[in-house]
């Protein structure tokens, strides 16, 4: 059972998965290695992530390690209807149709935990938490999960706290081969690809605002100045908002960065960072993006209280015009712009991602009667693993120490 836009599109959906699996060595390794032994077999899996051609490959990978596999969306506009139809054809469950109202994507999650999986891929936190608030009866047959972003690490770690979360999960977020290229060089570059081919304006000379400097926000910055962007950053930790400006960012406050910036780039995981006084100072014919998880961080329902009238600018961008004549406008409706407005990480990024969601996946199934309920990080040398097979793949290479400078660096 699945609910799809239509099956007939999975011709163009397969071609995009085909493009993408040349680009993700690592996790091809895996299933060369893996899939024969099938590691999953007699295992129902659930996925929620963004449903585009890496996660695709991901599934077929888990499939092909003998999982059976049902996937919803982990955003309503980040689905690609033509990759989900290949996945159907393939053999998998999804539930997912992209621009999918709320309620129906709530409800195609729901019809995903309602095939009793044993393991969870989750990417927000949305699945993990409807299990236990509508699912309680179905915790006892997980074994455990993994979760992709930083968002959903925090509402695990607030479930956890709270005595709440009842299951073991892994937050492949914070291995280091996740947040230091996923969330930086992921982030960094997708997020401009989403903007500039959905606007085509240019981003040199702009004033680009980048409000939070956190993993995926410096690579935002990094990647506005090297298109030659002058770059703001806006900042609520101290520490975040020197390393900013030793980087050579300007750094103030949103309400001083409101009237200076051409284009702004929200990417905290904070709610409300740009509000009615920000929209109020802004100039006329700006860009407002968010790469934040949920649509939470630009105040779009305040801005169209604000507005006089919102006019479809070209596709994805919505015009919101002020009293005063002046327009904002909001692409994507404020969703993460590198999905909702591009095809989201380059596949060589999500290589490792999802390398690292692979590997969280096995160790659950292999270890999952020794873990407890709540977070575990994945185990550092299975991290390094993936930095070791990467490296390799693009064509690196590490000296050796020798006996005498291991002596000399750890004592034995
Ligand atoms: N678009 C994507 O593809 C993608 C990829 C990875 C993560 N994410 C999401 O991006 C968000 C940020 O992730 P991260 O890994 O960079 O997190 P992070 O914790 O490393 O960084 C967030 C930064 O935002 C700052 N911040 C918080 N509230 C703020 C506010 N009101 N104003 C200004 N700064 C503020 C924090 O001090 C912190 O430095 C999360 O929602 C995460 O889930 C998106």
């Amino acid at each position: 059972m699945s609910d799809i836009r239509n099956i007939k599109l999975a011709p163009s959906g397969r071609q995009k998965i085909e493009w993408v699996k040349r680009y993700m060595p690592v996790l091809k390794s895996f299933e060369e290695e893996f899939a024969p032994q099938k590691p999953f077999d007699g295992y129902r899996m659930c996925v929620c992530c963004h449903l585009e051609a890496k996660t695709a490959y991901l599934i077929q990978v888990i499939q092909a390690c003998g999982a059976k596999v049902a996937a919803c969306a982990s955003n309503p506009l980040s689905t690609q209807d033509d990759v989900v139809a290949a996945l159907v054809e393939g053999g998998a469950d999804v539930y997912a149709i992209h621009g999918e109202t709320m309620e129906q994507y709530e409800s195609h999650i729901r019809s995903a935990l309602e095939t009793e999986p044993n393991l969870i891929v989750d990417d927000g936190g949305d699945v993990i938490t409807m299990l236990h608030e509508e699912f309680p009866e179905l915790l006892a047959g997980v074994i455990g999960a993994s979760e992709e972003t930083t968002t959903g690490v925090l509402r695990l770690k607030a479930m956890e706290k709270a005595g709440e979360l009842k299951i073991p999960v892994i937050p492949v977020n914070d291995a280091q081969c996740k947040y230091m290229f996923d969330n930086r060089y992921g982030t960094g570059q997708s997020v401009w690809d989403g903007i500039m081919r959905t606007t085509n304006l240019i981003v040199a000379g702009k004033r680009v605002v980048v409000a939070g400097y956190g993993w995926c926000g410096k690579g935002v910055a990094k990647r506005a100045a090297a298109l030659g962007a002058r770059v703001i950053v806006t900042e609520i930790d101290h520490i975040k908002a020197t390393e900013a400006l030793m980087d050579g960012f300007d750094v103030m406050s949103m309400n001083d960065a409101a009237a200076l910036g051409d284009i702004f780039v929200t990417v905290t995981g904070c709610e409300d960072v740009i509000v009615g006084r920000h929209f109020d100072k802004m100039k006329d014919g700006v860009l407002l993006a968010n790469a934040g998880h949920f649509d939470c961080e630009v105040k779009v329902s305040e801005l169209a209280e604000m507005s006089e009238k919102v006019v479809e600018m070209r596709s994805n961008v919505e015009g919101y015009v002020q009293k005063d004549g002046r327009v904002l406008n909001v692409i994507a409706g404020g969703r993460l712009v590198n999905l909702a407005s591009g095809d989201g990480h380059p596949a060589e990024i999500m290589d490792m991602s999802f390398a690292l969601q692979f590997l969280a996946q096995k160790y659950i199934r292999e270890n999952h009667s020794s873990m407890r309920p709540g977070l575990m990080n994945l185990p550092e040398d299975i991290d390094y693993s993936v930095a070791v097979r990467k490296l390799k793949a693009m064509g690196g290479a590490v000296d050796v120490l020798t006996p005498e400078q291991h002596k000399y660096l750890y004592g034995d």
